[in-house]
Order: C-alpha cells, then structure tokens, then sequence
C-alpha cells in the first residue's frame, strides 16, 4: 500500500471523489440505512465489579447474562473493568498524536505484506484487493519475543510507556474475563488459561477518516477475530462504526461511554465446539466524523495445539473442529485477506 492509498493523504488531496480501489462491489458496500442508523442497538453490558465481588445472587445474575450474550452475540460490553479511566483516554490521546503526524513520520513503521505490524492496511495481497477505509498501527506485544523495537514510535514521546501501561491493565482483564466465561459454560475458572501458556497479546489502532461517500467504501472488510478473546475500546465521542451481522442483518453497534467491547474469537469457537461463536463483524465510516479504535488481541501461546475440549463434545454434539497448532492458524489469518469467517475453514 503506497502513499497514493493512505485514506488520510487522500482526504487532503481529494474532493469527493474516492478512487476505485476503495469502491466495493454493489453487494459488499453497506446499505445507507445501517451507516448511520438511529436504530443502532447497545449489545449486553456486563457489569465487572458484580463478578469480581458481587454477592451470590448478584454474580450468578452477571453469569448468566454473560452466558446469555456469548450465545446471542458473541460480543458484550464490560462496565466497572476496573481500569483507570483516565488510562483509556490517554492512550486514545496519543493514538489520535500517532494518526496525525505527517505521513512520512508514520511511514518510518512501515507494515511489512503477511504481518500485522507497524503502520499501514494489514491484509492486502494483490492489486485487485479492495481497500479498507483505514488507516492502521499494530504492534505484537507478549511473549516479548514477537516485538520488533523498530516499529515502536518514539513520537509521541509517551506512546510506548503508555501502551506498556494499558496493554497489562488489558491483559488482567483477559485474565478475568477468560476465568468468567468458562464459569459461564460450567466449567472450570481455570481451564483456559491453564491451557494456553503465555498467551499472546497484541495491538492493533484503527484509525478511520470521515469520509466523502461512507455508501461506497468499508471501514474494516468483514470478518471475525483470530484471537481467543478481543477488547475493543472506541474512541470517546466516536460515532456509530462497528457493525455485527446477525440473523444476517448487519447490527450497528451504539458505543457506550467508558465500556470495553468485548468479543469472542476463534479460538474460543473451536474449544468450545461451537458453543460460543466468534462474530462476523466489519466497520463503517461516517461522513462528517472520524473514528478511532483501539483492539487488543488476547491468544493462547504459538505451541498451543487447539482443538474441541472433551467437556464440549458428547454423541449429541459430535466435534466440529480438527485439532491445529495455534501458532499455525496464526499465520493462516494474517496471510489472508479478511472474508468473513472464511478463515475459520482452516479448522475444518
Ligand atoms: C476490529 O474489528 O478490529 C475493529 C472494529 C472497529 O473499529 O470497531
Ligand atoms: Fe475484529
């Protein structure tokens, strides 16, 4: 992806017209009615601190909603998280400095084809390949071993102490939130991360410009995580984006102020043979309004063979998935382009 395809660079030089890379095909571009849809719908709020220290009633309650929206959804929304509010504002601050520096500063990261590293559009692999309404910034971050210290900026100064920060205040939370879902499927609390050794975490900021024909274009193509579990936090202030097709109906999602999104991934999808399903899910510009995200990606370590648990199998519901190598379906997903859950066949 050259300078002529950086959607910030294009809303300098442009006026309205957007370049045919970035013009989807009639059936992929999202129906007007959605973008920016009054009817958007809040999915599931999950209150933290009723799990972390509710009494019985109040967590079994919490529990069960929580059962209740990896069901329906795949995706609910955790209030109370226990992380420092003032800690998701900073580093939305400093993600939205990275996005606005010049180009040629960004550039000095470049995202190199077949990685989700550094800036630029994860994801793209030949010249016919439509492109997201995006602009990108990703960095591995756990084991310390899949960081590459060259595409740590430097600018803005405090980046990289504050994504240290935030990215341990998430990891506690994964932590927490793996321990209540497999509570939520009667099994044990532990039984997740006693399973995926030193889980992998990584970071991707998606910064999406206002655009000119938001009924042309995607924000992000559709697709579901690769991850075992996602936190999503918006923008403050951002506008509806993220969209979850369900019933086959693309759903806008409503932000809710200071709430994480999160999502079920792939991982979770096999271990549990179905039970919980990862979403497919795309984002939407706007015309007047920016947006920005900030996705965390929680997964079990590379050497970590994955496949149905035993506790999710029996003769009424036979194993869907073949049993991989985590680190293998890893690659998969990032030497793909984003279709849907089409990377989940990989498992099949
Ligand atoms: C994502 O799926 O990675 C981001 C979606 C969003 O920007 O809301
Ligand atoms: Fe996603």
């Amino acid at each position: 992806v050259g300078l002529i395809d950086d959607v910030q660079e294009l809303k300098k030089n442009r006026k309205t017209k957007i370049p045919n890379r970035f013009v989807r095909d009639v059936a992929e571009r999202p129906a007007v009615a959605t973008i920016q849809s009054p009817l958007s719908t809040s999915i599931p709020v999950i209150d933290l601190s009723k799990l972390m220290k509710g009494n019985k009633e109040d967590f079994h309650f919490e529990i069960m909603k929580l059962s209740a929206s990896c069901d329906e959804w795949g995706f609910f929304q955790v209030i109370n998280h226990g992380i420092d509010l003032d800690l998701l504002k900073k580093i939305e601050k400093v993600a939205m400095e990275f996005f606005m520096l010049p180009v040629e500063e960004k550039q000095k990261y470049p995202m190199a084809p077949g990685t989700v590293q550094g800036y630029g559009q994860a994801f793209v692999f030949s010249e016919d390949q439509k492109l997201d309404w995006c602009n990108m910034f990703a960095l591995g971050l756990v084991p310390h071993s899949i960081r590459n210290p060259k595409l740590w900026p430097t600018n803005p100064p405090t980046f990289s102490d504050t994504i240290e920060t935030y990215s341990r205040e998430i990891r506690k939370l994964c932590k927490d939130l793996l321990r209540f879902i497999a509570l939520s499927l009667g099994l044990r609390g532990n039984v997740f991360e006693d399973m995926f050794g030193e889980s992998v975490q990584a970071m991707r900021m998606n910064y999406y410009p206002a655009c000119p024909r938001p009924d042309l274009v995607l924000g992000l193509s559709p697709h579901s995580d690769g991850s075992a579990l996602t936190v999503l936090q918006q923008g403050k202030g951002s506008t509806v984006g993220l969209q979850i097709l369900k019933n086959n109906t693309w759903v806008p999602i409503q932000p809710v102020t200071n709430a994480l999104v999160i999502n079920i991934g792939d991982t979770i999808e096999v271990l549990t043979n179905g039970r919980y399903k990862s979403s497919e899910h795309r984002a939407v510009t706007n015309k007047e309004k920016d947006r920005l995200s900030i996705v965390t990606f929680y997964a079990p370590s590379y050497e970590i063979e994955i496949g149905p648990m035993p506790e999710m199998v029996d003769e009424n519901n036979p194993s869907k998935y073949r049993r991989y190598n985590h680190g293998e379906y890893s690659r998969h997903y990032v030497t793909n382009k984003l279709q849907g859950k089409k990377t989940l066949d990989f498992a099949k």
